[in-house]
């Protein structure tokens, strides 16, 4: 009997229900046991003894289960081979087919490996259809998920089309996902309530997924506590050990990147400084050793030393009159309640000069009168940290400030050490959208989710008759019972919080609200794409699918269709509506409308006959563009930009400059596209826009890419690769080609440096370009690639540049063709010179809308009568 029970314990302990205290009474019974043998000497038998070391070892196991190892998954995706980043290893993505259930095994890598920060981009999984990963979990609670995308192109996958659904355990981490093209690594935590952990990836129809690096880890529960503040005071919110959080930011204030290899869980703390809204604001401290960590709330595991022990602290100069705010600004998606966990450790106060500061998140308080003292009985550089959580937020960024409080009279001052910002899953469970998939693994589980949702179906319709029932008679007392913590989903969608605004009057402000005179009925845009028929479909992007539609009086037009669920796109979206109703030119594409009726996001754009100029250089086999034609794009592509960057008082950055987004007409005249990343730009005191990195790979400006500091410089660089990838007819990232070739930006710098630029350009081109004119290009493309913006020319002196390059190729077909084409660069140059200084530094002049590109085309024509060719309106 006894030995009965002592196999079936052993199955228990090794289960979750094994605890120490289970230990502790095998513990007493073995205990208890000696006692009895001791009594009745008699039955020291053989059995006896074995059972003996049976309960013992099972105490000890039991006892001990405590200190077993952490779980840690680290899954290189796609890869047959163990990669190793800093001390850890990720295992080769083969050796893990037992807890991956998928249609299909298709490992993908790009030999692009001079580009990549990380050896676990170079491989991928790709998921053709529903996967799932079930990992067994030893130890329950909060786990870190980190999920690492890198999209490129593998056979005929090319990740960046990529669209798919990412559940972990009934949390939706992503939906509708689609990767942006830079390496990155999504971080997320959830609190595993069971001993399996199932992650399950759905591609959307007629798309695929993938993934390149899965991690999953425990850390200790103590990380996330259950309470934090509300904002403005409002009372706690509880419930946090329960929730899903996906990390934002986490900013180490005042100090360097600290580096995962020095923080015992594996973060990465960026510096501060490319968020700080005025950089004179603030000053950076520093006492990294006088950190203690104690009496406070925060230990090793909150943040490392070396986190504590910076600052960036009120830059008061000393100055007991000085009042103001310091001010960081994150991007954020709206729609969601985010956990803003703020790190202290007083490493500034001393005897005199007594700390009270105000933090603020947007207008709410999330301190006032903050005394770190009371936090860390009043044991100076005691590490603590305080949990805010914000009401849900309706912009598309979120600002931390901290200022002097007015309880303090002698010397204002206030200080933060580190700030980690985590988005709060929704009602629905999911931090990306409003309507997760429900997970169901077996067909047992999915029943489960069945039955339990007809259950709870049937309680909800009796509960809201009830309370139906009561509210029609207490309606009056009910109604000033708000719930601040119910999610709205379709406030955002619903275009009330779109402003009538007039849409030219606010020089310099991009932030006015969409301007409703462009609003469609959705009734007209399905009639105009026969209902969004497949067949009409033009594109596919991150957004959505562009179809080709006619409206009903005719016009022709580009409908694009944004993914309802994706809240990333929600921002674009408006992004785009925003900028393309108040910029209009002849050289940016035309916005006709936008529809955001029943959860929708349409754009409807004037349509551009010939598509991107990307399909007329390579891939699709159209017919080659000569050089003039390639030029005339160029120039039509650089007056769009050059209008945004200077048109209004505050540059506009477009943030995503590419060949794809250069639309042309039926003229082959070209117009900018795409505005859902773009930016307003810098403040006059300010001298760069800090943000995440958004773009396109292969277009990057490397120095944004380093410092996250956005300039339209950045767009300068991009334009650049744009000239190259023109003169040489290639993709700007191929994998396909040698290591050395795959990069073009690398690449044609190489041949264009060595001024053998002729030896890679578009075989179609040869012969055919006049060396000056090539020559003038090449500089050009080398100028905006230089690696710091201050050495990248600016768009109006690329725009000038480039109608050189024209000038050039056409006007030594004028002369006498022998003739040295220095010659005319001499008669040229006053002429062109005074031009740029004077007639295109349209940023010095007030205009107003519209009328930029007349000015700077009419100058234009005025000194090259001769040479050039009007651009008919
Ligand atoms: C860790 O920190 C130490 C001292 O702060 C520094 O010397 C070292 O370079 C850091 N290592 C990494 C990998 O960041
Ligand atoms: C600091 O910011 C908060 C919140 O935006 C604002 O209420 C307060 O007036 C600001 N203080 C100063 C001195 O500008
Ligand atoms: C997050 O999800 C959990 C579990 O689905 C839910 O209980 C909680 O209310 C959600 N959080 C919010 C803020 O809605």
């Amino acid at each position: 009997m006894l030995f009965k029970s002592s196999s079936s314990e052993g199955k228990i302990c090794s289960s979750d229900l094994a605890s120490p205290e289970f230990g502790l009474i095998l513990f007493l019974v073995l205990g208890f046991s000696i006692c009895e043998q001791g009594m009745n000497s008699e039955l020291q038998t053989k059995e006896y003894k074995w059972l003996f070391w049976v309960l013992l070892m099972l105490t000890f196991a039991c006892l001990t289960k405590k200190s077993k190892a952490a779980d840690s998954y680290l899954i290189d995706c796609g890869s047959s081979t163990n990669t190793t980043v800093g001390s850890r290893v990720f295992v080769a993505d083969k050796y893990h087919s037992k807890l991956l259930s998928t249609p299909q095994e298709i490992f993908a890598n790009t030999s692009s490996k001079s580009i990549l920060n990380s050896p676990l981009y170079q491989t991928a999984r790709i998921f053709t259809g529903k996967s799932t990963y079930t990992l067994s979990i030893s130890q329950t609670g909060r786990h870190f998920i980190r999920l690492y995308f890198f999209p490129f192109v593998y056979e005929t996958y090319n990740m960046s089309t990529a669209i798919f659904t990412v559940l972990a355990q009934e949390f939706a981490l992503l939906s509708g996902f689609t990767p942006q093209n830079s390496p990155i690594m999504k971080e997320y935590s959830v609190n595993v309530t069971s001993n399996t952990l199932v992650i399950t990836i759905t591609p959307s129809s007629y798309s695929f997924a993938f993934l390149n690096a899965l991690e999953v880890v425990s850390v200790p529960n103590s990380l996330i506590i259950d309470d934090a503040n509300l904002v403005n005071n409002a009372g706690s919110y509880g419930g946090l050990t329960q929730e899903a959080l996906e990390l934002v930011a986490r900013v180490n204030m005042g100090g360097p990147l600290v580096n995962y290899e020095n923080d015992t869980l594996w973060r990465t703390w960026v510096p501060d400084d490319s968020f700080l809204l005025n950089k004179n604001s603030a000053v950076n401290v520093s006492n990294i050793a006088a950190v203690n960590y104690g009496s406070g709330l925060a230990t090793t595991y909150s943040a490392p030393a070396s986190v504590y022990g910076t600052a960036k602290e009120m830059n008061s100069a000393d100055d007991p009159a000085l009042n103001f705010n310091v001010t960081w600004e994150f991007d954020v998606d709206p729609g969601y309640q985010y956990l803003v966990r703020f790190h202290y450790c007083d490493i500034v106060s001393n005897a005199s000069n007594e700390l009270y500061f105000d933090v603020y998140i947007n207008s709410w308080i999330a301190s006032k009168d903050l005394d770190l003292s009371t936090l860390t009985n009043n044991v100076l550089a005691t590490a603590v940290f305080v949990d805010v959580v914000t009401s849900s937020i309706t912009a598309s960024n979120l600002r931390v400030s901290i200022g002097p409080s007015d309880v303090n009279s002698a010397y204002p001052n206030a200080i933060l050490n580190g700030l980690e910002i985590m988005k709060i899953n929704n009602s629905v469970g999911s931090l990306d959208g409003a309507v997760p998939v429900a997970p169901g693994t077996s067909s047992k589980s999915k029943s489960g989710v069945i039955i339990g949702a007809t259950v709870g179906g049937v309680c909800a319709v009796v509960l809201a008759g009830i309370l139906c029932f009561f509210c029609g008679r207490r309606r009056k007392r009910l109604s000033s019972q708000g719930h601040s913590k119910t999610w709205t989903p379709l406030s955002l969608n619903g275009g009330t919080s779109y402003m009538s605004g007039s849409k030219f009057s606010i020089a310099g402000t991009a932030s006015t609200g969409a301007n409703l005179e462009y609003r469609i009925p959705v009734s007209a845009v399905q009639e105009a794409t026969s209902n969004f028929d497949e067949s009409l479909v033009i594109g596919i992007g991150g957004f959505g699918k562009v179809y080709k539609g006619v409206l009903n009086d005719g016009t022709k037009v580009a409908v694009k269709r944004g993914n309802p669920r994706s809240q990333q796109g929600l921002s674009e979206f408006h992004t785009e509506i925003e900028m393309l109703s108040q910029f209009r030119h002849r050289h940016l594409v035309s916005l006709i409308g936008y529809c955001d009726e029943k959860n929708e996001m349409i754009l409807v754009y004037e349509y551009m006959e010939n598509g991107t100029l990307k399909n007329h250089l390579y891939g699709l086999g159209l017919p080659s563009l000569s050089w003039k034609q390639r030029l005339e794009i160029c120039i039509g592509a650089a007056r769009g930009l050059h209008y945004l960057h200077t048109g209004y008082a505050k540059a506009v950055i477009h943030r995503d400059v590419k060949s794809a987004n250069i639309l042309l007409d039926e003229n082959l005249m070209a117009k900018v596209a795409d505005f859902g990343l773009s930016k307003t730009g810098p403040e006059i005191d300010q001298t760069h826009v800090s943000t995440a990195v958004k773009g396109s790979f292969g277009y990057l400006d490397p120095e944004y890419f380093r410092r996250q500091q956005l300039t339209e410089k950045s767009d300068v660089y991009s334009f650049g690769v744009v000239l190259f990838e023109v003169l040489c007819a290639r993709p700007v990232i191929d994998p396909t080609l040698p290591r050395e070739m795959v990069n073009l930006a690398e690449w044609a710098m190489k041949w264009q440096k060595r001024g053998q630029i002729e030896q890679i350009m578009d075989p179609n081109l040869a012969g055919k370009i006049k060396p000056e004119s090539l020559r003038k290009f090449g500089e050009t493309a080398e100028k905006c690639l230089a690696d710091f913006g201050v050495d990248r020319p600016s768009m109006g002196d690329v725009l000038w540049n480039l109608e050189y390059a024209l000038q050039l190729q056409e006007a030594v077909l004028l002369d006498d063709p022998d003739e040295n084409s220095s010659n005319l660069i001499g008669q040229l140059s006053p002429q062109l010179n005074n031009f740029r200084q004077d007639d295109l530094d349209v940023s010095s002049m007030q205009f107003e809308s519209g009328n930029v590109d007349d000015l700077s085309g009419a100058s234009m024509n005025k000194v090259f009568s001769q040479l050039m060719k009007s651009e008919g309106r």
